[in-house]
């Protein structure tokens, strides 16, 4: 009898979203069927196509629909012919903030046979974790304009900090430091010289939280040193946790020293509530059809979905799996420079999910 079994909504998105989440889903498909539990996934047409034909970004039927499954599976948002904010405000977002999905998740991981730009450096300097806040700071639309369009306008943009987002981001931070039980060092990473009322709640909060954990190392630096050192010596980190801005750009950043958009994957998490994953690359629409794209970051979203499910084992052997085709059977985690198609990843990585 299959005791475990999960609902997954699947929202494939725009451009190449749509091709990356079937080899997603076929790997995922595999994994649970060696390890005998079931996943159902129910598919939701949300994107730039489907708001041009009907008007629907994220409607409250559709929220409600998401929030009864187990966890979202997203390709991609982003289509070419629409004003940049409005899907990523109305449908991205909307998602985060609804669900409250208070914790961006970015593993970054130098694979054995990836490419990384950075000079000298490889698998075991690159192995870090971005815990990013992801409901607050910048992101909540808070602010507005004046005299808007005249020579006199002022545009506001505010960055709220509540001391409960604060504190529960940083918490899930110790803790996942914790469980990692990697090098258990905690940074920091704010701009307390300039921003003065925002980082001091984090790096007050930070401190007190830290003493309930005396067995991590903790560690604080400016966003802009924390980009320098991330170049240049990025084995100084092990957990990063930050505000919503600033896990942004870093997130960026340490996505192109893992190897690119072909490896980058995200979680949005909700620990007790419905958390959506995703690759972090976006719609790529000019590759859209092409079956160049790596689906090795939808993949790794699937892993990391299994992971936050507690379906430990299937996320392990999808890593497995992952690693053992970056290092033996691809040219290269570029589009267009695999050596093979974006189904052919996704079939060498079941065929090795079944061998094992
Ligand atoms: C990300 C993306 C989003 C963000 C955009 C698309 C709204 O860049 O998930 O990192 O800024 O959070
Ligand atoms: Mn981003």
């Amino acid at each position: 009898m299959k005791s475990r079994s999960y609902n997954i909504a699947v929202v494939p998105g725009d451009g190449t979203g749509p091709e990356v989440v079937q080899e997603g889903i076929k790997v995922l498909n595999a994994v649970s069927k060696k390890l005998d539990f079931t996943l159902s996934f129910t598919h939701f047409p949300l994107g730039g196509e489907h708001y041009q034909k009907t008007g629907e970004l994220l409607s409250e039927t559709t929220l409600a629909a998401l929030k009864q499954s187990d966890a979202i599976y997203l390709g991609a948002i982003g289509h070419p012919d629409i004003t940049p904010g409005i899907l990523e405000k109305g449908i991205l977002l909307t998602m985060r903030f609804a669900l409250d999905q208070y914790i961006n998740l970015r593993p970054i991981k130098l694979y054995e046979g990836v490419e990384t730009p950075i000079k000298d450096k490889g698998p075991q300097d690159i192995d870090f974790v971005i815990v990013r806040e992801n409901t607050e700071g910048l992101y909540t639309g808070a602010g507005g304009y004046l005299k808007k369009g005249t020579p006199d306008e002022v545009a506001v943009q505010e960055s709220i900090n509540t001391r409960k987002g604060v504190e529960r981001c940083i918490r899930y931070a110790f803790e996942y430091c914790r469980q990692r039980n990697k090098a258990k060092k905690l940074t920091l990473c704010g701009k307390t010289n300039v921003l003065t009322y925002a980082f001091d709640l984090w790096k007050r909060t930070f401190e007190e939280v830290s003493r309930e954990y005396p067995d991590i190392t903790t560690d604080y630096a400016h966003v802009d040193a924390i980009c320098m050192w991330m170049v240049k010596n990025p084995e100084w980190f092990d957990v990063i946790v930050t505000d919503n801005m600033f896990g942004d750009i870093i997130s960026d950043l340490a996505a192109m020293i893992q190897g690119g958009m072909g490896i980058a994957a995200g979680g949005n998490i909700h620990p007790e509530g419905v958390s959506m994953f995703e690759p972090i690359g976006g719609s790529a629409p000019k590759y859209t059809g092409m079956g160049v794209i790596n689906p090795i970051a939808a993949i790794l979203a699937g892993q990391l979905m299994l992971q936050t499910l507690g379906e430990t084992q299937a996320a392990q052997w999808i890593e497995k799996a992952v690693a053992k085709v970056l290092k033996n059977d691809l040219k290269s985690a570029s589009a267009g420079k695999m050596g093979c198609s974006t189904s052919e990843v996704g079939d060498l990585i079941v065929a090795f999910i079944d061998s094992l």
